[in-house]
């Protein structure tokens, strides 16, 4: 039993493998009173320490009762004297926006209930997962909240979200309503978050938490490349492998919200959700809300242990589907390697390359479908460029399957093009408000998947091409934010929602789209890593990391993205040198090192390659081939950060610690620089390792005590080691 009850004591404790997690009802107030290393079952009504600072704030009913501001809540509400962030908001009929929620129940079951129409981490019936379900009532408007907390005791996983449930006569408002809020005793924590944009996504930013509110979010109606819908909390010595790491990741692709302040008694409130600047819910009576989920860890071992759990739960019970567990296909991608400039021909000779080079899948990118030559027209249109592809997809596909290679093609499913036919029959389809300016970005505009209508066009249109049983992969991209955000066919008080209507309109779309097409690997993209985040994760099990393919700026991106998501979901490609974006010059093997750490491909020209890449191609397609299935199920350890560093350096151990990749990139050359030396971590110490290229053999202990030697002088070089064990 992992979740424990004790009526006595009036306490809940939720157990997983590292950490416990209590809450105490008092006064009919659910209080917080630690997470934090495992503790042994007793009462822990001690950690409850009341000092009673009040600094203006009033007393519970009629001063007899506690400071609401000074108090460690476990759902905080607006309205009755907790001058904090608060996690939920209502205005009420009378106009009023207090809720004062109480204990009225609750029950533990087994198993993980899924959440309706959201995406969310799931169970497998081997799991120990039990659910406490905690109903907390506001007598006087009569909205309750059910508090879902689920714990994947092995894997140190605890979930929440919250259901609003309005047992009222009247329609009631909810201004916000996250999905977590923990409070901390103490705001000793250095917070560490992504920030970035297109192209340079995820990087890392650490900072000691001060007093005020510290806010990551989106309202660009994705979670975007700016900031990522997750938070860490660490102690501020925390480093990879010791000291406290929180970490707090939601499981949605829109507008969020994740904050943390500082507090005038020096305590730390974290909050994640919907974003309440963009968000608003009208609930009828009887209705209820369902908030997206938050996935939450602890770990007593720093950052590695944090990512691990965060890589473990989302790889085996987020991502589903058929590639979950296994390697994906060495493909290439037309993107670079053609751009929109692509016809049968190009591609017959670029696919008779591929054959010869080992690759997999074949992914035609933008521009083969309406009369796309550029990017300013005919998105809504999935209907087949005769001039480019004269024989239809069929054409190339039926040039493939001779060679023996799949074929992916390139939709982006939710945007139209002014300049298109879908546009010109439906131009109310768009996201827009009505009489005001519809403002382009990439020259398109939003089709408005809060209106069922068009997420069954976008079905239709998409499924007649994936019925053809000719399409083995799918890129779904999304290339431009929200703006002017209505839906006509809503009435005013309820435009607030739109945006989260949206959302569940996509995820309803891909949940068709996945259910009815199991075989195909989809692959999610938004001008790269705009929408990297764990909502889309649950249908497509694979990113296009960033629109950024130089090896050198994808090891600080790859790093970032790292603290949370897994390898398996990042797509990586051995792209040109120069490289496309940034001009840099690196040897093949550098750029094949950083690939190998995500899911695998290529992003060039292979008839445009010299003799020896071609070689170069051969060799490391076979080697990911060889390697693949243990990358993806591997363990990730971030042994040099290229952000401190002129350097990065990374291991990737298998599951059975008998293989690791290790890899190390020498990013900045300063003369007579030190005596590079990286120290591996995962491996069996008294095992002894024969490295593949050089056949040389060291023990565990060594690789991991003394470590490898990394004698680089040169800018941009890279070194590349497989260690087996010898049996
Ligand atoms: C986005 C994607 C690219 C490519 C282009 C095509 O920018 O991130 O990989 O597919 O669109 O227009």
């Amino acid at each position: 039993m992992a979740i424990h009850y004790s009526k006595e004591c009036a306490q809940f404790q939720i157990d997983a493998k590292s950490f416990s997690y209590v809450m105490q009802v008092k006064d009919g107030f659910l209080l917080h009173l630690y997470w934090g290393e495992k503790l042994d079952l007793r009462d822990h009504a001690y950690m409850f320490w009341e000092q009673g600072r009040a600094a203006f704030s009033p007393r519970m009913e009629n001063c007899r009762g506690f400071i609401l501001d000074d108090v460690p809540l476990e759902y905080p509400c607006w309205g009755r004297g907790d001058m904090r962030t608060p996690a939920l908001e209502i205005i009420n009929p009378d106009g009023s926006n207090i809720i004062d929620l109480r204990y009225e129940s609750h029950e533990i079951i087994d198993g993980k209930p899924g959440l309706k129409g959201l995406p969310a981490v799931y169970a497998e019936e081997s799991d120990k997962v039990q659910t406490l379900i905690i109903t907390l009532l506001d007598k006087i408007s009569n909205v309750a909240v059910k508090l879902y907390y689920t714990v994947f005791e092995d894997k140190d996983i605890l979930t929440r979200h919250a259901e609003i449930v309005n047992r009222s006569a009247d329609s009631v408002y909810i201004n916000r309503a996250m999905s977590a809020s923990v409070d901390f005793d103490s705001m000793h924590f250095d917070v560490i978050s992504n920030y970035g944009t297109h192209a340079r996504e995820r990087h890392i930013q650490r900072s000691p938490l001060k007093y005020g509110r510290f806010t990551l979010s989106s309202r660009r109606g994705a979670s975007s490349h700016v900031h990522n819908p997750f938070l860490i909390l660490t102690s501020p010595t925390a480093d990879e492998t010791s000291g406290d790491a929180y970490g707090f990741v939601l499981v949605y692709s829109g507008s969020f919200a994740a904050e943390v302040s500082g507090t005038q008694f020096h305590t730390a409130r974290a909050v994640i959700g919907l974003n309440p600047e963009e968000f608003g819910w009208k609930l009828d009576a009887g209705e209820s809300f369902t908030t997206p989920e938050a996935v939450m860890t602890y770990s007593p071992n720093g950052l590695e242990q944090m990512s691990a759990n965060f890589h473990n739960i989302f790889r085996t019970r987020l991502c589903r589907g058929k590639y979950r567990d296994v390697r994906r296909p060495v493909l290439l991608n037309s993107w670079e390697a053609c751009y929109f400039n692509f016809n049968e021909d190009r591609l017959k000779k670029i696919a008779d390359c591929c054959a010869d080079l080992g690759i997999e899948l074949l992914v035609i990118d933008d521009g083969w479908f309406g009369k796309r030559d550029t990017d300013n027209c005919s998105l809504g249109d999935w209907v087949v460029d005769r001039r480019k592809l004269p024989n239809g997809i069929e054409g190339i596909y039926n040039h493939l399957q001779k060679l023996g290679i799949k074929l992916g093609i390139w939709f982006e499913p939710e945007m139209v093009s002014p300049d298109s036919d879908l546009y010109r029959a439906h131009p109310d389809w768009c996201i827009h408000v009505p009489g005001r300016p519809r403002s382009e970005g990439r020259h398109q505009l939003i089709l408005n998947l809060s209106k069922p209508e068009v997420c069954d066009y976008i079905y239709d249109s998409l499924a007649k091409i994936l019925k053809t049983g000719m399409i083995a992969y799918v890129k779904w991209d999304y290339n431009r934010n929200m703006t002017e955000i209505a839906n006509e066919q809503l009435p005013p008080d309820r435009q607030r929602e739109v945006t989260h209507r949206y959302y569940l309109g996509l995820y309803g779309l891909l949940e068709r789209l996945v259910t009815d097409f199991p075989d195909i690997l989809f692959e999610s993209c938004s001008g790269g890593g705009g929408r990297y985040d764990a909502g889309l994760l649950y249908y497509m099990p694979q990113v296009w990391t960033s629109d950024n393919s130089d090896a050198i700026e994808r090891l600080r991106i790859q790093y970032g993205t790292s603290l949370v998501y897994p390898l398996s979901t990042m797509s990586a490609h051995v792209s040109a040198s120069p490289n496309h974006q940034t001009g840099h010059v690196t040897p093949f093997n550098t750029r094949f090192t950083v690939a190998l750490t995500g899911s695998f491909g290529y992003e060039l020209d292979p008839t445009a390659l010299s003799d020896e890449d071609k070689e170069n191609v051969r060799r490391t397609a076979a080697i990911y081939k060889e390697y693949g299935d243990r990358i993806v199920n591997g363990t990730y350890h971030r042994l040099r950060d290229p952000h401190m560093e002129d350097c990065a350096a990374w291991c990737i151990v298998s599951e059975d610690k008998s293989t690791c990749i290790a890899g190390y990139v020498l990013t900045h050359v300063r003369n007579y620089g030190p005596n590079e030396r990286i120290r591996l971590r995962g491996l069996k110490k008294d095992a002894v390792y024969r490295e593949k290229f050089s056949g040389k053999e060291y023990s565990g202990a060594q690789l991991c005590g003394y470590g490898i030697p990394a004698p680089l002088s040169l800018e941009y070089h890279s070194l590349l080691w497989i260690f087996e064990e010898v049996k």
